[in-house]
């Protein structure tokens, strides 16, 4: 099946697990992909492979719980693709309340919870307004 032909997936922790997983489904379903991850050696070894395939990806070392590099890094998606339609959030950044305040606990897998790429999350939703809505965040 070919489901993202024409769309542009970010997708975080892609360079293992769930993210890598992510990544490669919807790569082989025609979407191109901007892959972002700290592992940066392991994700451009993913990201060879997938390219060898005829994927369209382009990648880029990312630490989620940088704001200002999860900005940058949906701006340089845009500026590659064009365009945005699909956030996968993987690794993302969770905070808890406590008596003194939010902590974030670690990365971890909890889509559109909390913190999760908070700088970029918000740029995305800006591309989506410009895009009238039609995207989708994991
Ligand atoms: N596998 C499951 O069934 C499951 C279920 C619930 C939650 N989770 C959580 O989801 C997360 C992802 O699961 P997984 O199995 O794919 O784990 P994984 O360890 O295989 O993949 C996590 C990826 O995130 C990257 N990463 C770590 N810190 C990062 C950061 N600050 N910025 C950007 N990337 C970062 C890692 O380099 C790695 O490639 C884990 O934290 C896990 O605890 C997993």
């Amino acid at each position: 099946m070919q489901r993202f032909v024409g769309k542009v997936a970010f997708v975080t922790g892609a360079a293992s697990g769930i993210g890598l997983a992510t990544m490669t489904r919807l790569g082989r379903e025609g979407a191109k992909i901007f892959a972002a991850d700290i592992n940066a050696g392991q994700l451009a070894e993913e990201v060879a492979k997938l390219s060898e395939e005829g994927v369209d990806i382009h990648s880029r070392a990312l630490d989620v719980t940088d704001e200002a590099d999860c900005r940058a890094a949906v701006e340089q998606c845009v500026t590659q693709f064009g365009k945005l339609d699909v956030l996968c959030n993987i690794a993302g950044m969770v905070l808890t309340s406590s008596h003194d305040g939010e902590h974030p606990l670690g990365v971890c897998a909890l889509p559109g919870r909390y913190a999760a790429l908070a700088g970029s999350g918000r740029e995305y939703c800006q591309y989506f307004i410009r895009g009238g809505f039609a995207g989708a965040a994991l």
